[in-house]
Order: C-alpha cells, then structure tokens, then sequence
C-alpha cells in the first residue's frame, strides 16, 4: 500500500478525433487527489477536433498529428511513437480516436493501448454501434473498454458497463446513457491498469485484488 502512495502517477496520452467529453472525464478524474494517473498529452489526427481545443485550453501539450502528412502509416506511427517517448507515455488511451492502430504502435506499446466502444462487444463492432442495437432489437447494450490488438474493436476486454433500452430511445437518447457510463467505466480501467491489476491472459483480462 505504501508503495504505492509512493509511486509516481501513470503517465497517459489520450488519443481522439473529435468531441472529446472521453478525454474530458479522464482528465477530470486525473485530478482527484487519490488518482494514480495524470494525462500527459492529447494528440488528434484532426486538426479542428473540438477535443483538441479543450485539451489546449487546460493547458496541456495538444498536438495535431495528420497521416496525410507521412508517406506511410508505418512512417505516421514511428513520429507518434517519437512525440510518446519525449513525454514519457506508459498508457495510450484511445477516446473516439477514428483510425485503426497499426503494427509499429502495437509493438512499441503492447497491451498498453486501451479503446472505449460504445456497446458491448464482441456484438455491435466497428461505426454506429448505438444504431446497430437498436435497429437489432436487443433490450441491453452498454459499452466496453479493452485493450486494442490489430483488429477492429477485437481486443481482450478489461471492463464493461450495461445500459438497458427503452422502446422510446432514439440514437441520441441512447448514446447519452451509455456516454456517462463511458465517463465513469474508461477512468476505472485506467486506475486498474496502474494499479498493478490488470493481466493480460490471451483472450482474457484478468483482474487482480
Ligand atoms: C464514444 O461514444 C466512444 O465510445 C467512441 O467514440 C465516442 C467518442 O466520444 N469510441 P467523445 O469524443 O469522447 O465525446
């Protein structure tokens, strides 16, 4: 226990495309004096991300990073990669981040890049998730923090949050409900992940006491 009072805070980039209300939580949890982790650098690959602006606005190192500007993904990881080491990032967070990681960031940072999708996979994968449940008829959707591997939300999951479906929800209705469980879920992982907690095993996560 006291160990752990001493150890410095994690160290955590949030990656995001848009909105940004994920990076948002995050950083507020970050501030709470019982936290185990700061946010250290938001990077976005659009340059107009309303998240980006928040995260410059609070006076954090905010980048944008465009894939367009780099002859390859490998090449637009490898800066990436460099812009993470010069702050010392032990944690990526993706949070609405729009782009599928590739070989050079999942081998730099192994089972150290987390994904928040807003349903509960392994149902729903990939866009629209919210209408996909609705429009399959299910009573429960929520959503799913895992850890990302080379496919498209497919990773080991690490913690999940149900949201029940009224007859009455729209596409908005939902996706709020289960947007303030993703507000409260994503910052639990992370403490987890500092925490010493988490254990990747294959498929599974295990979570220790
Ligand atoms: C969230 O619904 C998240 O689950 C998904 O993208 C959305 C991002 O929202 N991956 P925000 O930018 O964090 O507000």
């Amino acid at each position: 226990m006291m160990n752990n009072q001493l150890q410095p805070p994690g160290r955590v980039a949030v990656f995001l495309s848009g909105r940004g209300s994920n990076f948002e939580a995050i950083y507020r949890h970050s501030l709470n004096s019982g936290a185990n982790f700061r946010v250290v650098l938001v990077i976005s690959d659009q340059a107009l991300a309303p998240g980006l602006r928040k995260a410059k606005n609070l006076g954090l190192p905010a980048l944008a990073v465009f894939p367009r500007s780099f002859a390859s993904k490998s090449d637009y990881e490898k800066m990436l990669i460099a812009i993470l080491e010069e702050h010392r990032v032990e944690l990526i967070c993706l949070a609405g981040y729009m782009r599928v990681v590739g070989a050079d960031l999942l081998e730099r940072f192994p089972d150290r890049i987390m994904n928040i999708h807003p349903a509960l996979l392994p149902a729903f994968p990939g866009l629209d998730a919210q209408r996909q449940a609705l429009d399959s008829g299910v009573k429960i959707t929520g959503c799913t923090v895992h850890f990302v591997d080379a496919g498209v939300d497919s990773g080991p999951i690490i913690l999940q949050r149900a949201v029940e479906i009224n007859e009455t929800d729209s596409v908005e209705t939902l996706s709020q409900r289960i947007l303030e469980q993703e507000h409260q879920v994503y910052f639990q992982a992370i403490e987890l992940f500092f925490s010493g907690r988490l254990q990747v095993r294959g498929r599974k996560v295990i979570i220790g006491v």
